[in-house]
């Protein structure tokens, strides 16, 4: 028995947890960390996942963290990250003067920002977050080359800097693109081309450009074991002075994360079957928000304390559905099953990244799952 199940086994019926390895969590920073052009910077995107331990497991394989929150930056301050990037197009003036106050480095969103953080006093660095004119590589989430509202409009770049407020300086271009890109040599383009128009606008505009901050992406395919080809990353070319700053979130703690929810009842309707798990959407809602089928694999359970008959199936398809009252709460459809009983788990693996946080914890009001950490 793996410690993974020994932990699960140990849980309290009806079994529900979120399983994180922070094993894993290294194994995945050192992989990425030996990919990367010698002298990348590598920060943490906490967004991707939030739980202490993770965040201070990943504060201290990587760089740094990035934030895009007041509370995210307590935590990684908590943590005690070595470095902190801020960035997100909503800030407040309370997280902006707690972000100046920690030394974050600042990846302004808008003009409005600019202004605002003169008003709060600030003289010095920031990086602009532009949304080019360009498309991004392909993959979920594009947030360049097409309105959203993250970033500059690359097209407002001469405005905005010829109103620069005084004693703010643009050293830094900050372009995030796009989330879970599979395509490894478009990435490693889209990391040179990031370089190469960042170094021409810098010339253009006469800026003293120190860093390009490439933003996250790195993919990781949710219905295969695989992830994104990192080898043709390391063939990407930085230049002497000028620093490059990645800050992957799902490809660090993907990984790192299982879902595991006990099989509560299993009932077929209008010739369908469904498992209904202690747990769901509430909990995990990437697959929901993304419209796909997570896959799972059954750990049994051989344990049945109860009065009242086991139900099992064989050989059947089932969708694995949630405890909410909406027939939306579905995190697989249609996945074959040997065998499955009431009281068996499913894992849902790679639900390290945007899986509980990002998901709405207090809809109907379940109790939470168990956070166990290895
Ligand atoms: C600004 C920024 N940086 C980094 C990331 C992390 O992206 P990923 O988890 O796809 O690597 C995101 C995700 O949305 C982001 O918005």
């Amino acid at each position: 028995m793996t410690d993974h199940t020994d932990l699960l086994h140990r849980l309290p019926t009806p079994r529900c947890a979120y399983l994180y390895d922070t094993r894993t969590l290294h194994q995945r920073a050192t992989t990425l960390r030996a990919a990367l052009p010698t002298g990348t910077t590598l920060l943490y995107a906490m967004k991707a996942n939030g739980h202490p331990d993770v965040v201070r497991t990943l504060a201290t394989l990587c760089d740094g963290v990035e934030v895009a929150s007041g509370g995210e930056l307590r935590l990684a301050l908590q943590a005690g990250a070595r470095r902190i990037a801020f960035g997100g197009p909503a800030k407040t003036d309370t997280e902006l003067a707690a972000a100046i106050t920690a030394g974050a480095q600042l990846n302004v969103e808008s003009p409005h920002e600019l202004r605002r953080l003169a008003a709060l006093g600030y003289r010095g660095d920031i990086c602009l977050r532009i949304n080019r004119t360009t498309t991004a590589p392909a993959g979920s989430h594009t947030m360049t080359g097409t309105p959203t509202p993250f970033g500059i409009d690359e097209t407002q770049l001469p405005t905005v800097l010829a109103d620069l407020p005084d004693g703010l300086r643009v050293t830094g271009f900050h372009l995030h693109a796009v989330s879970n890109n599979l395509d490894g040599p478009a990435h490693a383009a889209f990391l040179t081309e990031a370089i190469t128009w960042a170094q021409q606008t810098a010339r253009t505009y006469a800026l003293n450009l120190h860093v390009v901050n490439a933003g996250g992406g790195l993919g990781v395919d949710y219905l295969t074991d695989t992830s994104i080809d990192l080898t043709p990353l390391s063939s990407v070319h930085i230049p002497d002075n000028l620093e490059l700053i990645l800050e992957p979130g799902r490809y660090l703690t993907a990984d790192a994360g299982t879902y595991a929810t006990e099989v509560l009842d299993l009932k077929t309707t209008h010739g369908r079957t469904f498992a209904v798990l202690r747990g769901g959407t509430h909990h995990f809602r990437l697959p929901a928000a993304w419209g796909y089928s997570h896959p799972f694999t059954v750990l049994p359970i051989d344990d049945w304390p109860h009065p009242y008959p086991r139900l099992e199936i064989t050989d059947t398809h089932i969708d694995a559905v949630g405890e909410l009252c909406t027939p939306r709460d579905v995190l697989t459809r249609n996945q074959h099953v040997t065998r499955l009983r009431t009281g068996d788990l499913l894992l849902f693996a790679r639900a390290g990244a945007y899986g509980w946080d990002i998901s709405h914890h207090d809809f109907l009001r379940h109790d939470p799952p168990t956070f166990l950490t290895l």
